[in-house]
């Protein structure tokens, strides 16, 4: 439609004031709408979005009695246990999940083309990219017991 249909459209009996209002609110939605849709991210709970990836996909093994709790004493049952890391260092390093060894393995290893890279899990499959920027935005929040 032209234009000058649309504001045909618009009911005579409302002001310019009412009119004014409208427009006004319409234009607050537009504004409004691009904000939140580059808004901050919703802070990641450890306890209900992290510990349960673990639990699913490492704790078998990351476990007392499992491979990897043997081999290197990696225990991911609870955030304590993740945060004192393994014989090999911490797992973790808050703010930082591009420098996190938690994150080399669970992410940029898979892409390596050396075999010998350490990818968790080790038989794959390999964490949904949902599930590694769950555990890769709380690592950016500061890796807190939450
Ligand atoms: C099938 C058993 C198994 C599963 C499942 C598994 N791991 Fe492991 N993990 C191991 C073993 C074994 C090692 C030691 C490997 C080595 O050093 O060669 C290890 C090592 C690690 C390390 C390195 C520790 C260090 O000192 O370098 C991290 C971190 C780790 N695992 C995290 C995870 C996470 C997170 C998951 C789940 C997504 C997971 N693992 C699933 C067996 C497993």
């Amino acid at each position: 439609m032209t234009g000058e249909e649309c504001v045909a459209l618009v009911p005579t009996k409302i002001g310019p004031r009412v009119a004014g209002l409208i427009g006004a609110a319409a234009l607050a939605v537009v504004i409004v709408m691009p904000t939140q849709a580059v808004s901050v991210p919703q802070p990641v709970s450890f306890q209900k979005q992290v510990l349960p990836i673990f639990q699913e996909h490492c704790v078998a093994c990351h476990s007392p009695g499992g491979a990897g709790y043997i081999s290197v004493d990696m225990d991911l049952r609870s955030y304590k246990a993740l945060r004192s890391g393994s014989a090999g260092g911490i797992a973790v390093i808050p703010f930082h999940p591009r420098s996190s060894p938690l994150m080399r393995v669970l992410d940029d290893d898979w892409s390596s083309s050396n075999i010998n890279s350490l990818r968790m899990p080790p038989m794959g499959p390999k964490l949904s990219p949902d599930d590694l920027k769950t555990i890769s935005e709380w690592i950016k929040q500061g890796a807190k017991d939450n």
